[in-house]
């Protein structure tokens, strides 16, 4: 039977179709509409996230469907070599070391070194807030989008007029990649990529003319010495730069807008939180397992892999449904609940799993956490607007919300 669901209401409920392929006779699926394999089940998708010698990173940062020529051709000229995400061993292990000594990834040493900052533009973006109480405002485009941004381009030491211009570059990778844009944007997005890599090239090459004596990670890149010989080359660290920008914050805005949405549109939620903001983390992480920013990562297998009664081919392309995952019955006691006290909530795999685990994961939880604990306290009348329709960019990758408007109130209700 012909299996197409990304033509159909995967946008808009992905969760019924991930339960029908997991409560569904088949282990594995071929999705005829992206020629893709769908793996589902917690214990197949851990599995394929730890095995990289079967399931190479190689395609991971190329676009998803068959894009037109023109575009391609453009996108086949960026020469940024593969780092961490879309790398394999051996350069993926050097690459992996050089990133986990120049970017801190603990929650200890992230709290240590960029819980300042965290802290200083949550503050900014929170007083921007409660300067339009009375008001409806959306929380997507003047918070959830904003603060992951403002924040690495902190840590990278990017210049603040070329904020607005990394943003739009960002959100039209993802849109690149992980949509499927109609040609003529193809060649637009694809463009504004090629720009992207060639700003962080000279973007790279300009502090190393400076010195790279600074504190900001790509100085620190720049100055990496391991062993004997160990070191990054200036396009090494530029391709950090250009994946960094866009997986430290398209990511992060998700969870940001994923936890606001989860808190705000069950009644008595959000107002728990108020009473209780030490409840926020556990809040958070199950946000990150009930429906992650990014539902789907691709990997190539390199040899012939099995599933039960099913072989997939060596050469084929699998996406490992995270969301999907995060909702097998087999490994989370009622899957389809929003359960903030659940027990389980840490075998989720919205990070991944195994040697790719994101670099970025308690960044993002410190940026989740400490935001929606300003605004518990800042903005606790806070309430949905009236007659939102949830919906989310057109996207088989990262579920990001188009928008959420809010009724911004100082008082609780
Ligand atoms: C890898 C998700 C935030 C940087 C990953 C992977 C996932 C993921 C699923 C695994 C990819 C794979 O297995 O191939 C997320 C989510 C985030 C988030 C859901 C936020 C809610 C961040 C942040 C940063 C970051 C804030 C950096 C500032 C990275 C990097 C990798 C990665 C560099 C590649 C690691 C490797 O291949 O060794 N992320 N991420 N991520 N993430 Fe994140």
């Amino acid at each position: 039977m012909e299996l197409r669901p990304f033509s159909g209401t995967y946008l808009t409920d992905p969760a019924a179709i991930w339960r029908d392929l997991l409560d569904g006779p088949e282990r594995v699926h071929y999705a005829d509409d992206l020629g893709l394999w769908l793996i589902t089940k917690h214990a197949d998708v851990r599995n394929a996230l730890g095995d990289s010698e079967a399931f190479s990173n190689a395609l991971t940062l190329l676009p998803i469907y068959e894009m037109c020529p023109e575009a391609l051709a453009i996108v086949m000229e960026i020469d940024a070599p593969p780092t961490t995400a879309a790398a394999d061993a051996p350069t993926h292990t050097r690459t992996r070391r050089a990133l986990r000594a120049t970017f801190p990834n603990t929650s200890a040493r992230v709290n240590e070194q960029y819980g300042a900052i965290v802290r200083r533009r949550v503050d900014e973006l929170v007083s921007r807030l409660v300067a339009r109480r009375g008001t409806v405002v959306d929380l997507v485009s003047e918070f959830a989008a904003e603060l992951p941004l403002l924040v690495i381009v902190d840590l990278l030491g990017v210049p603040p007029e070329d904020v607005p211009a990394i943003k739009s570059w960002s959100d039209g990778q993802i849109a690149l990649i992980w949509g499927q844009p109609e040609p003529e944007e193809q060649v637009r997005l694809a463009r504004g990529l090629l720009d992207f890599w060639r700003y962080c090239q000279k973007m790279v090459t300009l502090r190393a003319q400076e010195g790279g004596g600074g504190e900001d990670f790509i100085s620190k890149a720049l100055r990496y010495r391991a062993g004997d010989d160990e070191i990054l080359t200036e396009n090494e660290v530029a391709s950090f730069a250009f994946n960094l920008l866009v997986a430290g914050h398209e990511t992060t805005s998700g969870l940001i807008a994923h936890g606001l949405d989860n808190a705000l549109s069950v009644p008595t939620r959000w107002e728990r939180l108020v009473e209780n903001p030490a409840g926020v983390p556990a809040f958070v992480e199950e946000t990150l397992r009930f429906g992650p920013a990014i539902d789907g990562w691709l990997r190539l297998t390199t040899r012939d892999v099995t599933f039960g009664e099913t072989t997939i081919p060596a050469g084929s392309r699998c996406l490992l449904l995270l969301g999907a995952a995060n909702r097998d019955a087999a490994t989370f006691s009622h899957p389809d609940v929003f359960d903030p006290n659940r027990a389980d909530v840490r075998d989720h795999l919205a990070f991944g799993y195994g040697p790719h685990f994101c670099i970025g994961a308690a960044l993002a939880r410190l940026e989740a956490q400490v935001a929606l604990t300003e605004l518990t306290a800042a903005v606790p009348g806070l309430r949905l607007a009236p007659e939102h329709i949830t919906s989310f960019k057109p996207n088989v990758g990262f579920r990001a919300h188009n928008a959420l408007p809010v009724f911004v109130e100082t008082f609780a209700q």
